[in-house]
């Protein structure tokens, strides 16, 4: 408790959080009615009664798959540029007020693109966000393109395509490239050919892995080309791989109330917070979809702080791993430092 200012003053990296988990049910709600999209009828699904009754459902996620249902339903009300830029800017404000200087945020395209709203829809709405962001905020932000697990191959590589005939990357419109949504279930693989040709690009690539699965989603994650692993907290299941993540400074993007309450761990003590920084992995803590975790980046640090009562020391080696392995100019590490 008595650090809770310290980690509000301390310069925060955002590395792992998905613009459309900063999607509340007042915003679902308000944008629900702007756009005229019908939310799924609460006489089947009651959770969607009222504001109240979504946001009580939400602390009763039992697992990824249900979680994923409510946020991919959610995110239909998301139909113009202006929307997109409604949410990322709603968010971008969020993580300024908690000590954010800089945000790589995810997005998926495939899931809009599959409710008929254009890929330049999308990648302009977000994008003026970011701009906004780091005009009026200071912050410096990443949009990162996650590929979905749900969702076919083709549709994966229609996307990738897009991508590269906007020239998107060079342009410095999007920085990188992930993949996310199930885990457990479709091939570890899907995406093999998709990361083999953005790895000869150049481009940064991420992945979810290790959150549900077991540790050989995290190792086919880097055999395809991660070069960094968002969650992994089964990482420690592997120990020979654990000194590999260690030695090769690979990051993981740790959510803890995520895993809460998406019943991956029973609570935040068994994150494996300070079995990470015993082994020397590198970490970053992050929100991966606050809207539906019931908090931000900081109640995330707070709650990390509360479970296992980090010294100042270790909060500076989890703060300086967090701007060294940030998709950013050496310059802009320095002034994060
Ligand atoms: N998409 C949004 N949040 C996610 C999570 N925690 N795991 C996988 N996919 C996601
Ligand atoms: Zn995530």
């Amino acid at each position: 408790h008595s650090l809770h200012e310290f980690l509000q003053g301390l310069p925060k990296c955002e590395h792992h959080v998905h613009l459309e988990g900063c999607l509340t049910p007042e915003l679902i709600f308000q944008l629900a009615e702007r756009n005229g999209v019908a939310l799924p009828d609460p006489a089947t699904n009651p959770a969607y009664v009222s504001i109240e009754s979504l946001t009580a459902r939400y602390d009763r996620f039992t697992s990824l798959d249900d979680f994923l249902s409510f946020y991919f339903e959610g995110m239909a009300v998301l139909r113009n540029e202006r929307d997109f830029t409604d949410l990322a800017w709603s968010y971008f404000q969020k993580a300024h007020a908690d000590g954010v200087h800089h945000a790589e945020v995810f997005f998926d395209p495939q899931v809009h693109q599959s409710r008929g709203v254009p890929y330049e829809t999308i990648v302009a709405g977000f994008a003026e966000g970011c701009r906004r962001a780091e005009q009026e905020l200071g912050l410096s932000t990443r949009l990162i393109l996650c590929f979905v697990r749900h969702l076919s191959v083709s549709s994966a590589k229609q996307v990738y395509e897009e991508f590269v005939q906007h020239k998107h990357f060079e342009l410095g419109v999007i920085h990188g490239l992930g993949w996310s949504s199930t885990e457990v279930g479709p091939p570890k693989d899907m995406f093999r050919e998709i990361y083999a040709s953005a790895a000869e690009k150049g481009i940064p690539l991420t992945a979810h892995a290790g959150e549900e699965g077991d540790p050989t989603y995290i190792s086919a994650a880097l055999e395809l080309g991660a070069q960094r692993i968002d969650h992994g907290i089964r990482l420690i299941e592997d120990p020979e791989l654990m000194k590999r993540v260690a030695r090769e400074g690979i990051l993981l993007t740790v959510c803890p109330l995520s895993n809460v309450r998406l019943k991956c761990v029973p609570d935040v003590s068994h994150v494996p917070i300070r079995r990470f920084l015993e082994a020397g992995v590198k970490f970053s803590i992050n929100s991966d979809d606050p809207a539906y975790f019931g908090g931000y980046i900081l109640d995330n640090y707070c709650a990390v702080q509360e479970a296992f009562e980090l010294n100042v020391m270790e909060w500076r080696i989890i703060a300086e791993n967090s701007v060294q392995e940030s998709w950013i100019p050496n310059e802009r590490k320095a002034q994060l430092l």
